[in-house]
């Protein structure tokens, strides 16, 4: 299946009663394996948890830790753009060209890098002298 259908199947299942705003992600990883996340909110912690953070938690459950290409899909203005968090969590499993679409239902999507979405990111390199 292509990584946009996934996404916007996945979409469907978000639990978004706070936010009302449903995300959708795909991701493959080195095996060429698709893991889904959706938006999972609840009462206490509203913003919950991404769609990305869904889909990286299933690629790590079952073993993978190389992600090779990212879809994100929700209903926006323009293609909904991942938040600080999700995209230092795709920094820690995705090299720095790995493709990433951002796009929304209607059609339109921005395709991307996670080098291009976290310029200049902290990683394991930063503390090679300790
Ligand atoms: N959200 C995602 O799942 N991914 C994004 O890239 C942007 C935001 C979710 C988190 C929360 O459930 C809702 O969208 C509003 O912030």
């Amino acid at each position: 299946m292509m990584l946009k259908d996934t996404a916007l199947s996945v979409r469907e299942n978000a639990y978004a009663p706070y936010s009302k705003f449903k995300v959708g992600a795909a991701i493959r990883s080195a095996s060429g394996q698709v893991y889904a996340g959706c938006n999972v909110e609840n009462v206490a912690y509203p913003e919950g948890t991404c769609a990305e953070a869904g889909a990286i938690a299933a690629m790590v459950a079952a073993g993978e830790k190389d992600l090779t290409e990212v879809y994100v899909v929700a209903s926006s203005p323009q293609p909904v753009p991942p938040c600080g968090g999700c995209r230092q969590k795709l920094a820690e499993f995705g090299k720095r060209d790995v493709k990433v679409t951002l796009a929304s239902v209607d059609g339109a999507e921005l395709v991307t890098t996670i080098g291009d979405l976290l310029p200049g990111a902290f990683d394991a390199s930063h503390m090679e002298d300790v």
